[in-house]
């Protein structure tokens, strides 16, 4: 088996200036680049500079957000880099949607909003909410709009906790949970999941973790999940809602925003919010980002209990005041005229792209995916064979000599894994699996 062979490689190239000429055919150059933001991610400052504020030396940036900038670096410079590592729908959004954006903007929805955003739109979420998940929101006082899920879910947590309280945040994790918990003062407190559970909370563990937490604040509650693609069902949502009960000062910050595309045979994903008692304890985030593949219109929402969505709109009114009006004229068109049948069908199309991915990781030898992923559009492959389980590793050298770039799943708290994002066209995901398979063959 190949070890971490290029590393010093690596390091050696890294000492190149970060912002230098870099021509096409100089993969060294980018290679360097990879390196220095993989494995040397921390702000710094030297003794003649303005120091920046502390709290920026706990926080790592999103390696996923870095790997995304390489590759569009990379691709900016000449090389052609098949990527998976990023978490946006390769479709386009619904028809419907792009004309509510260009009519808002000709009929002059061009002005600030309420902070929460337009009463149109938050009553279009309320609608969606009970119609679909049957909990009521208050679309006046319960419902903010925001400038995309994760404006909402730091402002949620904001509102939850702050300095000397604990986050717990279930491992493998969306690597903003732990980050944010730390900018907002608290602590986070990793709970692990077991591969053999598809990574889903296990009831007992979380019992144990609260027990052993009294400071705790805030339960993370990502479902279905990035980065595994696990979906807790309502049976396993109603016992973790059991648990929660037993200690009154917890909230369960409900992350649903993948709950779109679920592969299961109902295709449905219960709102923690849903189950009996678990109103007043849950913070909902969602959005359109992931749905309605409207990343670019930065449109997430969070729906709370009044005290808590009145405390994530003064946050809010002192941050970025209001969300888009297009945007939210779009987002309205995204709940009101958009057909079931779209949704469905994109939920089809992803989930014969999960299944083409899964068959072919099967047929690679020392890649094993325990529990198949039953939503959101990634796959968390364990590939601890390798690179003595290096994953960062592993991912340079697979981007440095095959362009397929993926996520190390060292930055999901899940060392011995990469995060595949399935979510591209066919052809590129069959040029990807052929890439990783000869890859992995070429280390055997
Ligand atoms: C779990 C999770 N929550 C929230 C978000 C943020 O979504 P948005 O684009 O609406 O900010 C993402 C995006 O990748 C995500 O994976």
């Amino acid at each position: 088996m190949r070890q971490a062979s290029l590393f010093t490689a690596f390091v050696h190239l890294s000492n190149a200036p970060l912002g230098g000429a870099f021509s096409p055919s100089t993969l060294p150059s980018a290679a360097s680049r990879v390196s220095t933001l993989l494995r040397n991610a921390s702000p710094s400052s030297t003794a003649t500079e303005p120091p920046l504020n502390p709290l920026l030396s706990k926080i790592k940036p999103s390696k996923t957000v870095e790997v995304f900038s390489l590759v569009k670096q990379m691709e900016a410079e000449g090389e052609t880099v098949t990527s998976l590592c990023v978490g946006e729908p390769d479709f386009a959004p619904p028809q419907a949607v792009l004309d509510a954006a260009t009519a808002a903007m000709a009929n002059g929805h061009t002005t600030y909003t309420a902070v929460t955003g337009t009463l149109e739109l938050r009553r279009a979420i309320a609608d969606d909410l009970k119609s679909r998940k049957g909990i009521e929101y208050n679309p006046v006082t319960e419902i903010v709009v925001g400038n995309g899920a994760k404006q909402c879910v730091y402002q949620g947590l904001l509102a939850a906790c702050g300095a000397g309280d604990e986050v717990i945040v279930p491992a493998p994790y969306w690597p903003s949970y732990p980050e944010m918990a730390l900018l907002v003062g608290a602590s986070p407190v990793i709970l692990e999941t077991s591969v053999n559970d598809g990574y889903l909370i296990n009831p007992e563990a979380l019992d144990q973790c609260l027990k052993d937490h009294p400071k705790a604040k805030v339960l993370m509650l990502c479902n279905p999940s990035n980065p595994t693609g696990g979906v807790h069902s309502t049976d396993l949502l109603h016992q973790i809602a059991q648990v929660v009960e037993k200690y009154p000062n917890i909230i369960v910050l409900a992350d649903e925003i993948y709950e779109r595309l679920v592969y299961t045979q109902d295709g449905k994903c219960t709102a923690f919010a849903s189950l009996p008692n678990m109103f007043s304890r849950t913070i909902t985030i969602n959005g359109f980002s992931k749905s309605h593949a409207m990343t670019g219109f930065r449109l997430g929402y969070l729906a709370a209990p009044a005290r808590f969505a009145k405390a994530a709109s003064v946050l809010q009114g002192q941050i970025t005041s209001c969300a888009s009006s297009v945007s939210q004229a779009a987002g309205v068109a995204a709940l009101r005229e958009v057909e079931e049948s779209w949704l469905e069908n994109n939920a089809v199309i992803m989930k014969k792209k999960r299944d083409y991915v899964l068959e072919e990781l099967g047929k690679m030898d020392g890649v094993s995916v325990a529990v198949p992923p039953d939503g959101a559009f990634y796959v968390l492959p364990d590939v601890s064979k390798y690179y003595d389980g290096d994953d960062t590793q592993l991912c340079l050298d697979l981007l440095k000599e095959k362009k397929l770039a993926l996520v190390p799943g060292e930055s999901f708290g899940a060392p011995g894994t990469v995060r595949i994002s399935y979510a591209t066209s066919m052809e590129e995901l069959e040029v990807a699996m052929t890439k990783l398979r000869e890859f992995l063959e070429g280390l055997s």
